[in-house]
C-alpha cells in the first residue's frame, strides 16, 4: 500500500453552538463535543484509510474552557501514527467568538481506529508518510501513547 501524508487526510469541522446542543448554563453539552471530536477524528481516519473504522479507544478528555451558544466549535482532525491495521488521530477543539473572532483552545483529544472489512475482520491500512521532523516527533510520541493504552486495556480485560 502506498505510503499517504497527514496533510491529504486533515480535517477541519465548524459548526455554531445551538440552543439544543447545550446545558441550562447555556453552554455545549460535554457529550456533545466527544461526538464531534469522534466524528472529526473518523472523517479524518476514513480519508486516510479509505476503508471501514471502529472507535478503539479515546483517549483522557480535558475540558479547558467552555463554549457557549452562538460561538462557532470548531474541530481539526489530523492522523499522527499509523501502526498494522490501526491509526492513531489528534483531534483539537477550538471555541471562536462569532462578533470579536477570538479564538481558544477548548480540549485535545487522541483517539485509535481500527480499519475492519463487512464482517468485522482487521484490515491492513496505509502506511502514514512521515517526512518532516516535527512528523516523526508527533509518530514517536503516539507510539509511546499507543503502549500505555494498551497496557491500560490489559488492566481493564483482565
Ligand atoms: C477495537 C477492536 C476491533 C479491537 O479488537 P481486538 O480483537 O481487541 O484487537 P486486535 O488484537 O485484533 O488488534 C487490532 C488492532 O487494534 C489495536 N487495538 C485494539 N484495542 C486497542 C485499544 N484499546 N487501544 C489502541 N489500540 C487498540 C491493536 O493494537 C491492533 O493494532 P495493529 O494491528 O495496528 O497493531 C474490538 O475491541 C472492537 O470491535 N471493539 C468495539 C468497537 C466499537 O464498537 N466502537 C464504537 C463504535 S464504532
Amino acid at each position: 500500500m502506498e505510503p499517504k501524508p497527514a496533510a491529504d487526510s486533515a480535517t477541519e469541522m465548524v459548526q455554531v453552538v445551538l440552543p439544543n446542543d447545550a446545558n441550562p448554563l447555556g453552554f455545549i453539552l460535554g457529550g456533545t463535543v466527544m461526538h464531534l471530536i469522534d466524528i472529526a477524528g473518523a472523517i479524518a481516519c476514513h480519508r486516510h484509510t479509505r476503508t471501514l473504522l471502529v472507535t478503539a479507544a479515546v483517549d483522557d478528555l480535558q475540558f479547558l474552557h467552555s463554549i457557549k451558544v452562538g460561538d462557532l466549535i470548531i474541530l481539526k482532525s489530523r492522523v499522527t501514527c499509523v501502526f498494522r491495521t490501526s491509526l492513531e488521530v489528534q483531534v483539537d477543539v477550538f471555541s471562536e467568538e462569532t462578533l470579536t473572532g477570538r479564538r481558544q483552545l477548548t480540549s485535545r483529544a487522541f483517539l485509535t481506529f481500527v480499519g475492519v472489512d463487512r464482517e468485522g475482520r482487521r484490515v491492513p491500512v496505509p502506511p502514514l508518510l512521515v517526512e518532516t521532523d516535527e512528523e516523526r516527533r508527533v509518530c514517536e510520541e503516539a507510539q509511546a501513547r499507543r503502549a500505555a493504552r494498551l497496557r491500560r486495556k490489559s488492566a481493564v480485560s483482565t
